[in-house]
């Protein structure tokens, strides 16, 4: 039996390292969707469209190919036959990701591709929209989200960890921007399903996160 759980919440909620964990000790596969919107972000920075027009986002959609990839359980994103998952995770990229992700065009584009894992396998899938939108019949459904400072100090030491040269203070205010963008578009936003589970992991470190989303997927699942 194939199970679907939805992951859904704000930027820096820990959803991927906690939805990758969960689906390894479950052997579901996970699937990150914002690497998706951040290819498409990717790919608009290179060809040289602004992000935050959604006419030239459009265009910048024209006769590209975005897959993902799956080895060793590990998701890779294959824009136009190039793996470019090293590429996406920049401050630049996250921003042209919000911007994209708010044209309804994209999140078309973006839709079969989704819904078809979610079909043939059991999954983990994290996003914004999973539950409510792409997943909506998802046997599990969770809202994971912590405080913004929270959030952002995690992005901040995940940025510093990998060697880049960021201010906390940019990293907060780019995460604030990036809510209110994801929370208030039209299509889709950020919003909790109404048959979701909340989890506020703020006061909770990482294994605690993943063994609270592993209970409530044994027990919704049981
Ligand atoms: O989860 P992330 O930070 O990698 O996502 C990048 C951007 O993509 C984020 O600002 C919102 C958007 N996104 C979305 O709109 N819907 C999704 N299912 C996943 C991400």
């Amino acid at each position: 039996m194939i199970i679907n759980v939805a992951i859904d919440g704000p930027s820096g909620a820990g959803k991927s390292t906690v939805a990758r964990a969960a689906a390894q000790k479950l052997g579901y596969i996970y699937v990150d969707t914002g690497a998706l919107y951040r290819t498409v972000g990717l790919n608009a920075i290179r060809k040289g469209f602004a992000t935050d027009n959604a006419d030239e986002v459009m265009k910048s959609l024209e006769g590209i190919t975005v897959e993902l990839k799956f080895s060793d359980g590990a998701q890779r994103v294959v824009l136009n036959g190039e793996d470019v998952s090293d590429y996406i995770r920049t401050p630049e990229v996250s921003m042209a990701a919000s911007n994209v992700s708010a044209v309804p065009g994209v999140r078309a584009f973006l839709f079969d591709l989704q819904r078809d894992i979610a079909k043939n396998n059991s999954c983990i899938m994290d996003g914004r929209d999973i539950g409510t939108v792409v997943l909506p019949d998802a046997e599990v459904k969770i809202f994971l989200t912590a405080s913004a400072e929270i959030r952002a100090k995690r992005r901040y030491d995940e940025l510093i960890a990998k060697g880049s040269d960021v201010e906390y203070k940019d990293v907060y205010e780019d995460l604030i921007k990036r809510d209110y963008n994801d929370s208030h578009r039209e299509t889709a936003p950020l919003k909790p399903a109404e048959d979701s589970v909340f989890i506020d992991s703020s006061d909770f470190d990482f294994e605690q996160t993943v063994e609270k989303v592993i209970s409530v997927i044994e027990e919704k699942t049981k």
